[in-house]
């Protein structure tokens, strides 16, 4: 894999004489062009396996910013999704998913012939790499099997997350059974992106935050140990990002025991403490709050030039704390991105 591209020269060659720029969720509602698609393709999971439609969203804001890296447009639930649960989005609701409720329920799974029905993704990828610009950076990505597994066992979003951890604490044999199967095809799936086109991936652990400290370790960096660890040895030289949101201090020992090359940071995150922390292990990505993206102004330009300054000599990927909300004016997003160029002509 090409270390010249923008990510990988980042994350694993160290290199610091630029920042490069992308911003979790940069395709979707806050562009009147996803909205205007949307409309054209009311549901979900078709704007997701329709490789020309995935694709087309992908390359949407790289032809209105001069971002360095596509993401691809997909979800981290098409993978509870091929492994056969029932998953649909209805507008305004978010995710609802026919919930399992216990370790019986794991023989409902499917994970043979489950990659199989995640090609639409591949080729969207292979669609993405023919028409993007071959200096930037593609993006693959999945979600953590905690995070994953939440939406599993709750059914959709939670506040509690009550049920996934009544399962973990009384059944722990048959949530780890769980942890080792998606962990298995969150690997596969990864790997599959790469050889798609993808030259950087993300895991996105969203509810990492809510694990006290012995379950952190063994569902948010266990699982994710196992999956750093197949895709390293399947794909050497793809940087692999994890993104364990709200993890706090427990953020040293993520860097360390899961061995990814990057952790994105949370917006709660202090600049000074990941610093001193985490930069002799992994490179930084992050952390701009996605609600200053929204109010724009000053305050703005102050929290971009605060998070560069922070991250000006050691290897930083600059981005958000979270994803891009859907009220976030568009302008607003080309301010930050002449922001972090000017920051040192990059
Ligand atoms: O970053 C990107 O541009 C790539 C696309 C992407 C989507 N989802 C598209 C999407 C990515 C990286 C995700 C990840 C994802 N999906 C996460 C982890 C990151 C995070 O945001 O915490 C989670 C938890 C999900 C699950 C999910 N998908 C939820 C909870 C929802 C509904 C809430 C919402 O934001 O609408 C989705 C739907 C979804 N996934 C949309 C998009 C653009 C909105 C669909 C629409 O209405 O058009």
């Amino acid at each position: 894999m090409s270390l010249t591209l923008p990510l990988p020269r980042v994350i694993l060659q160290k290199d610091t004489t630029r920042t490069p720029v992308w911003f979790m969720r940069q395709a979707g509602r806050y562009l009147p062009e996803y909205r205007a698609l949307r409309e054209q393709y009311r549901d979900f999971w078709t704007r997701c396996f329709t490789p020309e439609v995935a694709a087309e969203i992908t390359l949407q804001p790289l032809r209105r910013f001069d971002l360095d890296a596509a993401i691809i447009f997909s979800d981290i639930l098409t993978v509870p999704w091929a492994l056969g649960q029932h998953v649909r989005f209805e507008a305004g609701e978010g995710p609802k998913l026919s919930p399992l409720t216990h370790g019986n329920d794991l023989v409902f799974l499917k994970p043979e012939g489950a990659l199989q029905r995640l090609a639409p993704v591949y080729a969207a990828l292979r669609l993405v790499r023919e028409q993007l610009d071959p200096a930037k950076s593609l993006i693959g990505f999945a979600g953590a099997p905690w995070t994953v597994a939440t939406y599993m066992i709750e059914g959709g979003g939670s506040r509690t997350f009550s049920r996934a951890f009544r399962w973990l604490y009384e059944d722990p044999a048959s949530f780890n059974t769980l942890m080792e199967l998606l962990a298995r095809i969150t690997a596969d799936h990864l790997i599959a992106q790469v050889r798609a086109g993808a030259d950087t991936v993300q895991i996105f652990d969203t509810w990492a935050g809510v694990l006290p400290e012995v379950p952190f370790r063994d569902v948010c960096i266990r699982p994710t140990r196992a999956i750093v660890d197949a895709v390293r040895a399947a794909c050497p030289g793809v940087p692999i990002i994890g993104f364990p949101k709200g993890a706090g201090a427990k953020l040293a020992t993520y860097a360390q025991d899961t061995g990814v090359d990057a952790v994105g940071l949370d917006p709660m995150t202090p600049l000074q403490w990941a610093r001193d922390t985490l930069c002799g292990t992994v490179a930084l990505q992050g952390n701009l709050d996605p609600l200053l993206l929204v109010a724009g102004g000053p305050a703005l330009d102050t929290a971009v030039d605060r998070i560069l300054g922070a991250f000006a000599d050691v290897p930083h990927v600059f981005n958000l704390g979270h994803g891009i909300v859907p009220e976030t004016p568009v302008a607003h997003v080309a301010q930050v991105l002449e922001r972090v160029r000017q920051y040192r002509q990059n």
